[in-house]
C-alpha cells in the first residue's frame, strides 16, 4: 500500500525540501484547506442543515445572493482573520477588502477568494466549490488598500480550487505544477491523488454556453461553428460539448482529461468585457491551467499579464488545451 501523502506533509516538503514556499505560506494554505472541508460539510448536509436557496440579498456583482454564497464567504473569513498569516482579503461576496483586525498580528499575504463557485447549481444538487488566489502585500505600504490587491496574475505565490462533487478534491499550485488532493473523510485530511497533473495540448471536447451564442464576436462564432461542424468541417474531427456552469467543475475536467472552456465578451453586456472575475475566478484558474501545460487568455492576451484596474473587475476567459487556445487566439488577431 503506498504512502499515503497527506496535504500538509506536502506543503512541509514544498517549505523544507523545496524552500519554494515560506511557512507562514504553508500554514495560510492548510488554514484555507480546512476552511473549505467546512464549506463541504455544509454543502453536504445541504436541506437537512437548511443552507439551500436565497438569502434575499444582493452582492457587489449585482447577484442575488444565496445563502451557501454567505455561509462559504464567512467560514473563510472567520478562520483566516486570526491566523496571523494575512494582511487583509478579497471576495466574491464583499463589496471592499476585509482588513485583519488590528487585534492580531499582520501577515504578509492577501488572500482572494470565490468562495462559493457555481450558485445557480446549489439547489440542483449539480459540483460546486471554492476558489482562491494569494498575492504578497506589496512591501512598503504601511496599511493596506484595494490598491494592493491589483497585481497582474502573474504575481500569485498560490492559488487552488476545492470541488465539492462526488469527492471533495483539493487542486493547488505553488508554482511547482499542480496538485490534486482528495478528502478522507474519515481521516479528516486531504490526501495526495494526482501530481504535476498535464493538460493534453489537443481535445475533442469544447465548453461553452451554447445559449449565449447569437451574442458572441465573430472570431468565438467561428471557432465554434468548426467544432459544430465535425469531421466534414474544417477540424476534419467530431467534437463533443460540456458545460456545468460550474467554472470549478470545468476547469476540474479540463485539468483531468484536457479541453477549452469559454466565458467569451458577447453583446448582452457590451461594456463588461465578460462575466466571469479575473481577480478570484480567471487568474487563479490560469495559474493552474498553465502550471499543468494549458493556456489561458481572454482572447487575445494571456490573462496573467492583465494588469487589474478594479478589484471586481471582469474579464473574457477562453482557457485549457494549449493548441486549442492558441486558434481561438488566432482568430481573434486575423479579425481585427
Ligand atoms: P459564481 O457562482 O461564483 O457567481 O460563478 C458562476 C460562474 C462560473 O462558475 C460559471 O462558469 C458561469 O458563472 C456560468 O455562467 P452561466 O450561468 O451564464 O452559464
Ligand atoms: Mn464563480
Ligand atoms: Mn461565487
Ligand atoms: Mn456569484
Amino acid at each position: 500500500m503506498p504512502t499515503k501523502i497527506s496535504l500538509t506533509r506536502y506543503l512541509v516538503e514544498q517549505q523544507r525540501v523545496d524552500g519554494r514556499i515560506p511557512g507562514d505560506l504553508r500554514l495560510l494554505l492548510e488554514v484555507v484547506a480546512r476552511a473549505c472541508k467546512g464549506i463541504s460539510h455544509a454543502v453536504t448536509k445541504g436541506a437537512l442543515a437548511g443552507v439551500l436557496g436565497t438569502a434575499g440579498s444582493e452582492n457587489v456583482q449585482g447577484e442575488v445572493q444565496k445563502k451557501l454564497d454567505i455561509i462559504a464567504n464567512e467560514v473563510l473569513i472567520e478562520a483566516n482573520e486570526w491566523g496571523g498569516h494575512l494582511a487583509a482579503m478579497a471576495s466574491e461576496e464583499m463589496d471592499s477588502i476585509y482588513l485583519v483586525p488590528n487585534r492580531y498580528p499582520q501577515g504578509e499575504y492577501l488572500l482572494l477568494f470565490d468562495p462559493l463557485d457555481g450558485s445557480s447549481n446549489i439547489d440542483v444538487n449539480v459540483s460546486i466549490g471554492t476558489i482562491f488566489s494569494v498575492l504578497k502585500k506589496p512591501e512598503g505600504s504601511p496599511g493596506v488598500s484595494e490598491q494592493d490587491f491589483l497585481q497582474a496574475g502573474a504575481k500569485q505565490v498560490a492559488a487552488g480550487y476545492c470541488i465539492y462533487g462526488p469527492q471533495t478534491t483539493l487542486a493547488l499550485t505553488v508554482g511547482d505544477g499542480v496538485a490534486v488532493f482528495t478528502l478522507d473523510a474519515d481521516q479528516g485530511s486531504f490526501v495526495l491523488t494526482q501530481e504535476q497533473v498535464r493538460i493534453p495540448e489537443d481535445t475533442k471536447e469544447f465548453a461553452i454556453n451554447m445559449s449565449n451564442m447569437r451574442h458572441w464576436d465573430a472570431p468565438v462564432k467561428r471557432y465554434v461553428d468548426e467544432c459544430l461542424a465535425g469531421r466534414d468541417g474544417p477540424r476534419g474531427k467530431d467534437f463533443n460539448m460540456r458545460w456545468v456552469a460550474s467554472m470549478v467543475a470545468d476547469v476540474h475536467r479540463i485539468l483531468t482529461r484536457g479541453g477549452i472552456f469559454l466565458y467569451p465578451w458577447d453583446k448582452r453586456e457590451p461594456d463588461k468585457p465578460g462575466k466571469l472575475r479575473l481577480m478570484y475566478e480567471a487568474n487563479p484558474m490560469s495559474w493552474l491551467v498553465e502550471q499543468a501545460g494549458g493556456a489561458a487568455t481572454n482572447g487575445r492576451e494571456r490573462i496573467l499579464d492583465l494588469k487589474p484596474g478594479k478589484l471586481h473587475e471582469r474579464v473574457a476567459v477562453v482557457l485549457g488545451s494549449r493548441n486549442e487556445v492558441e486558434r481561438v487566439t488566432r482568430y481573434h488577431l486575423e479579425a481585427r
